[in-house]
């Protein structure tokens, strides 16, 4: 029997639809915390196939959800092409900016291939313990794996970590067209290869997070979101012609529709912003829509989080939908919360 939500990816509209939630493995969870408490920090965690598979697996087990994302990270890619990583404890990422040709040219895309030889190894234990758990008749879980869009990963690059306003980076895409295009081009070459392996390895859906996306101006979205990303889907869908693509453009607002009928992806993820009817009229029906519940209605929990949830499964009731967050879920979520929600979703 078909996975739900390769169904949904190829167009069905299933009932109730199935459900998982972005950056559900994580630290909203005590099992892994503990997991984390024992690394030397969290690309150590990475890079460590056996707990990178354990804590993938975690919230499969433990809510029933009906994918498991890979443990990884979009700064695995820019860490790949030999841009140094950190994560400060509380502070999130740490890169030295790249803003200059030598620094560009400096990025190794030949390089990457090897460098991800750890993720790919946990991409093959998921696999293996998902198709562990169906034999047992524990249930069906799709393996997703996935990748930075290359608008968001250059935003990191550029800037050398997070930002409210990502201002080098539209200074550089606006101002020096030809080196932000330089570094675009090897964000996409390295992409590619690493989705390709991820796909090769046992990922049987992908997704692509381009959580920034909707800081560019529309000229510059066609442009860096819309092309880059119709760009990698078209040379995957070529090598893998079964797999599907999730896009998520975090905040495309009225750029949705252009964004889901130029790039081919079989998804969209829509963010916590979108009306999903709404949303839902700007995307073909074939194209199945992901998402979107408030992060903050699942920290709340009780009748506003199975209000805010009912109105979403009933907005798209009849399109091919995926139940999900509209951002990743916080660390100070309570995780029977999330089992109601679960429950609430597969009862509906
Ligand atoms: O459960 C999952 O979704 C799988 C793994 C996953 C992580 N990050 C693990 C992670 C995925 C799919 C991501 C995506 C990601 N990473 C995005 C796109 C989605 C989004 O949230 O917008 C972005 C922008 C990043 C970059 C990143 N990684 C930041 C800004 C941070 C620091 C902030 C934070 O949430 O801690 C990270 C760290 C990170 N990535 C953690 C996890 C579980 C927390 C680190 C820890 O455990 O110490």
């Amino acid at each position: 029997m078909t996975k739900k939500i390769l169904r949904v990816l190829n167009g069905e509209a299933v009932w109730p639809p199935p459900v998982w939630l972005m950056r559900q493995a994580g630290r909203f969870l005590p099992e892994y915390r503990a997991v984390r408490a024992q690394t030397k920090g969290f690309m150590d965690l990475c890079t460590t196939p056996e707990l990178a598979c354990e804590v993938t697996m975690q919230p499969v087990r433990r809510f029933g959800m009906d994918a498991a994302i890979l443990f990884s990270d979009i700064l695995v890619l820019p860490w790949a092409l030999g841009q140094d990583l950190t994560f400060a404890e509380g502070e999130g990422p740490i890169l030295p900016p790249i803003r200059t040709r030598e620094q560009i040219e400096a990025l190794d895309v030949a390089g990457v291939r090897a460098a991800i030889a750890p993720v790919l190894e946990t991409v093959r234990q998921v696999r293996a313990a998902l198709n562990k758990r169906e034999e047992e008749g524990e249930g069906q879980a799709t393996l997703i794996g996935f990748a930075g869009s290359p608008f968001t990963v250059a935003c990191y690059m550029i800037e050398g970590g997070g930002s409210k306003e990502f201002a080098h980076v539209r200074a550089m895409a606006h101002g020096e067209p030809e080196l932000f295009e330089l570094l675009m081009e090897k964000i996409i070459a390295g992409t590619i290869t690493y989705l390709s392996a991820q796909v090769l390895s046992g990922a049987e859906a992908l997704m692509l997070f381009d959580s920034w996306s909707g800081i560019l101006s529309p000229n510059l979205f066609r442009k860096h979101v819309i092309g880059a990303t119709a760009r990698i889907v078209a040379k995957l869908r070529e090598r893998f012609p079964k797999t599907p693509i999730i896009g998520f453009p975090r905040l495309a607002g009225l750029m949705l529709g252009e964004y889901a009928e130029k790039t081919s992806v079989q998804g969209v993820a829509i963010d916590t912003s979108a009306e999903p009817s709404i949303a839902a009229s700007m995307i073909p029906a074939h194209i199945a829509l992901q998402g979107n519940l408030d992060p903050l209605a699942v920290v709340a929990g009780g009748a506003a989080l199975e209000a805010e949830a009912a109105s979403i499964l009933n907005a798209l009731k009849g399109r091919p939908h995926i139940f999900n967050l509209g951002h990743g879920i916080l660390p100070q979520t309570n995780p029977d919360h999330v089992k109601a929600l679960v429950e609430q979703i597969k009862n509906a």
